[in-house]
């Protein structure tokens, strides 16, 4: 089977697509698989071979030609996070070219790269989820408005983004003003939640024909001296993922429990990776987010979590391909 690979995008979680991309790369079956790497970027769509010689991507039908000859692909594997191909963009593109991809469908993509409508859908759901207000750039919005019914600590993040980029933690309401610019350079909506005092999880979870599958949950323990799980706590080493997280089988249940709830609302596909903080007092784990393109990277959790359960990355990735071309 012929695989494009696609990694790259738009936004400045390019720099993690091609780490995530790296590692899909090298542990895909060669065997199996004939793989293509296609660069998506602002500087063009192109296949570039081991010479380095780059070949531009036909975008009417998502081919290459290579000596002459035209390159079809069975499906797309997508190793790219952020804009265009977590929000549903390229997805859309495959569905109209009846490419099959690995990952969630074009609507659960768009709905769930946004931080806001995913967080209301999962309310809805009867998913707990934080305390939160919704800003548009441009318009207007009084800072003593979000502070009456937000208590510090709280959370800054441009609303359609990923890997902590733009993202504050507030701690003194003097700080809201400076948080909510930074954020806006990084998007035109910008989501401000109330902090959840508890212990931070994250749950991958994948299916396969029908049957839905939660990997070991990993607990995200983030340094002393660093605020939250930022851009530099994630992949500069700066918090320590422990997986299997040493739980109560309660806690366990629970997390386990609302992840496969919440895949099942979204109506995934592939596999997708849930953030959670659990709180202890009200004994409930609470949604942050759905990263439908999770990491991959050498850092990334996903990669340990199937580790953990014993599955070959290969093994894993082979899965998500033969779903997609099911
Ligand atoms: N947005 C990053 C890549 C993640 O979810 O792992
Ligand atoms: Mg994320």
């Amino acid at each position: 089977k012929k695989i494009a690979l696609v990694t790259g995008g738009y936004s400045g979680e390019a720099v993690i697509s091609y780490k995530s991309a790296a590692t899909i790369y090298n542990h895909l079956e060669k065997e199996k698989y004939q793989v293509y790497k296609i660069d998506i970027s602002p500087s063009g769509w192109f296949y570039e071979d081991e010479k380095g010689i780059k070949t531009d991507v036909d975008k009417n039908d998502f081919t290459i030609t290579l000596d002459g000859n035209k390159v079809k692909f069975d499906a797309v594997f997508i190793g790219m996070h952020g804009t265009p191909g977590e929000d549903g963009k390229l997805q859309g593109y495959f569905d109209m070219l009846g490419l099959p991809y690995t990952s969630c469908n074009a609507a659960t993509s768009a709905l769930t790269f946004n931080k806001r409508y995913s967080v209301a859908v999962a309310h809805m759901a009867g998913v707990p989820v934080a305390k939160s207000a919704h800003l548009f750039k441009n318009t207007n919005y009084s800072l003593d408005d979000i502070l009456s019914h937000l208590k510090p600590p709280l959370f800054v993040k441009p609303n359609n983004g990923g890997s902590s980029i733009g993202m504050s933690k507030v701690n003194e309401p003097a700080q809201l003003q400076d948080a909510l610019a930074k954020a806006f350079k990084e998007d035109d909506q910008v989501l401000v939640e109330q902090m959840i005092e508890g212990r931070e999880f994250t749950v991958g979870v994948y299916k396969t024909g029908d049957s839905i599958t939660v990997l070991p949950i990993t607990e995200v323990i983030t340094h002393i001296g660093q605020d939250f799980f930022d851009f530099e706590a994630k992949y500069g080493g700066k918090s320590t993922e422990v997986t299997p997280a040493e739980i109560t089988s309660d806690w366990q249940d629970q997390l386990e429990a609302t992840a496969r709830r919440i895949y099942q609302v979204f109506n995934c596909r592939g596999v997708v990776r849930i953030d959670f903080i659990y709180n202890a007092t009200e004994n409930k784990p609470y949604m942050l987010e759905i990263n439908t393109i999770p990491g991959q990277s050498d850092a990334s959790v996903i990669p340990q979590q199937v580790r953990a359960k014993g599955i070959r990355l290969e093994d894993f990735y082979s899965k998500l391909l033969d779903e997609a071309l099911r």
